[in-house]
């Protein structure tokens, strides 16, 4: 039997992620971003940075900026994919594309996948399983809505999210990939309605406790868990300082000094 403690990929480095959602409008845009963000971030030591563009961007943010990176921080992101591999399903964009095109991660289960395109948690489920299939590190979104803010309701949404999606994995296979939990009230996405640190840290050893319950051990202690909403560079680093691993970050990615300051701020934790 293979000894799946050999062939996890074990990843502890603070990862902070850029997820454009639906911007720039243009190629050109995109890259003058990218490389302004570059430009200002320099001598990482134990963080990755993650661009996740739009799917019609993979490409430039591939060969024309990352891959001209010697420092090996810089990855590259889906904002979604479809759960097969090919097929008639007209519109959609598979995992292995995504892997063909040098993505290593693909965020999950986002909010706004689940509020505008009706994303259901056996939906979120059955993208993981393909994802894990081909490789590919899922950032799996989970968060209450600001209806379930109060403490009770905020465990109880997280425990049926992480409980529906995560259970069906260790039927199939268990990961080989990097594995990456985003917490993100969703009352805090693009409000500028940050949550305090204390509230954050209450879900983070929530969501601790809730993994050791549904995965073998080795593999949920290996799993970073990241916090996004509203995520400024004068509240970044609050987040890293209670035990957040990362950050999944929207409005601020797209403006190159704010994000290099989240950047370099969370660099020296
Ligand atoms: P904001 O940082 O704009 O609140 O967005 C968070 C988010 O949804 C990242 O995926």
């Amino acid at each position: 039997m293979v000894n799946n403690l050999n062939i996890i990929n074990v990843n502890q480095k603070i990862v902070i992620i850029a997820n454009w959602k639906c911007n720039p409008s243009t190629e050109r845009e995109a890259e003058n971003l990218l490389r302004e963000i570059k430009k200002g971030i320099k001598k990482i030591r134990n963080t990755e940075v993650i661009i996740v563009p739009p799917f019609v961007y993979l490409p430039v943010v591939r060969d024309k900026i990352l891959l001209k990176s010697k420092e090996g921080i810089w990855k590259v992101g889906a904002q979604n994919c479809f759960w097969e591999n090919s097929g008639a399903f007209t519109g959609e964009i598979s995992p292995l594309m995504l892997k063909e095109l040098g993505v290593e991660y693909v965020i999950l289960g986002h909010s706004e996948r689940r509020i505008y395109f009706g994303e259901t948690d056996e939906v979120i489920a059955k993208k993981l399983k393909v994802i894990l299939e081909n490789k590919l590190s899922p950032i799996l979104c989970i968060g209450e809505t600001k209806e379930g803010r109060e403490e009770k309701k905020i465990e109880k949404v997280l425990k049926r999210q992480l409980k529906e999606i995560l259970s069906p994995i260790s039927r199939f296979s268990l990961p080989t990939s990097d594995l990456v939990i985003a917490y993100e009230p969703i009352w805090a996405i693009g409000t500028g309605d940050f949550c305090s640190p204390d509230e954050a840290k209450k879900a983070l050893l929530f969501i601790k406790k809730e993994l050791i319950e549904i995965l073998p051990r080795y593999l949920s202690q290996n799993i970073r868990i990241i916090y996004g909403g509203s995520v400024d560079s004068e509240n970044a680093k609050n987040y890293i300082n209670i035990g957040f691993k990362g950050l999944l970050i929207g409005g601020a990615s797209l403006i190159p000094q704010e994000f290099i300051k989240i950047v370099n701020s969370c660099n020296l934790q």
